[in-house]
C-alpha cells in the first residue's frame, strides 16, 4: 500500500516552518511512504494438507505485494508483528485441530484488534467440496469473539497410503485430492484487495 502526501520537507527553513511565497516557490514535495501490510496465514495441519493450503493462500497475498508469513500455529505465541491473520485447520470429525482452538484461546484479544480471516479444510467428496459449508458449530464456538470477516470451507486431500489413519477408515472415506487451488486463490485474492484498500 502507498500513501501520497504533499510535503515540504522542514530543512527548507530553520525554523520548520515556510511562507507562502517560499511555498509557491518550492511548489509541493512528494512524499512517499509505503506502508506494508504483514499477513499471518496459520495453519493446523495432522497430514499436510491444509499447511499446502495455507502455502497456496500467502502466494497470492505476495502476488499483491502483501508481506505474508505461513505458520504452523504450534509455532507462533501470539500475532504480535503481523497486521492480519489468515487462521485455517483441517477438520477431523466436524472440529478444527486442537492446536487451533489452543491458538485462538491464547490469543483471542489479539485477534479481535487485527482483521482476521479463517478457513477450514476437509469435505472429501466433490459435491461437498463445492458447496462451500458453513463454519461447524465446534469451529464457530472457538472463534466466538473473534470478529472474522469471513469463512470459507475448502475441499481436503486424503492418500490412499495415509500414515495414521485407521485402515478402515480409508477403506470407508472416499480417497483423493478434492481442494480447489482456483477457488483458494480466488478468496485469497479476495482478501489481498480487502487490505490494499
Ligand atoms: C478420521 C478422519 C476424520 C475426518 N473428519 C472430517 C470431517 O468431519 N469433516 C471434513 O470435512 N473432513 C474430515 N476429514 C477429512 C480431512 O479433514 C481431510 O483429509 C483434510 O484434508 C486433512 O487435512 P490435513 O492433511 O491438513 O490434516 C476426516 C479425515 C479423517 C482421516
Amino acid at each position: 500500500m502507498r500513501i501520497v502526501a504533499a510535503h515540504v520537507p522542514p530543512h527548507t527553513t530553520g525554523s520548520g516552518k515556510i511562507g507562502a511565497a517560499t511555498r509557491a516557490r518550492l511548489g509541493p514535495a512528494r512524499l512517499e511512504v509505503d506502508i506494508v501490510v504483514r499477513v499471518l496465514v496459520a495453519y493446523a495441519t495432522k497430514m499436510g494438507s491444509n499447511r499446502e493450503i495455507a502455502e497456496a493462500i500467502a502466494a497470492v497475498l505476495r502476488e499483491h505485494d502483501l508481506e505474508a508469513d505461513v505458520r504452523s500455529v504450534r509455532d507462533v505465541r501470539t500475532p504480535d508483528g503481523w497486521d492480519a491473520v489468515v487462521l485455517g485447520s483441517a477438520l477431523y470429525a466436524a472440529h478444527w485441530q486442537r492446536d487451533a482452538n489452543r491458538f485462538v484461546a491464547r490469543n483471542r484479544e489479539a485477534l479481535a484488534a487485527r482483521r482476521v480471516w479463517v478457513f477450514s479444510s476437509g469435505p472429501l467428496d466433490r459435491s461437498l467440496a463445492d458447496a462451500d459449508l458453513p463454519i461447524t458449530p465446534n469451529a464457530a464456538e472457538i472463534l466466538a469473539g473473534v470478529p472474522y470477516e469471513g469463512h470459507r470451507t475448502f475441499g481436503g486431500l486424503l492418500r490412499p497410503d495415509a500414515e495414521d489413519v485407521d485402515p478402515q477408515i480409508l477403506r470407508t472415506h472416499a480417497v483423493g485430492d478434492f481442494r480447489d487451488w482456483t477457488s483458494i486463490r480466488s478468496w485469497a485474492a479476495a482478501i489481498a484487495n480487502a487490505l490494499s484498500a
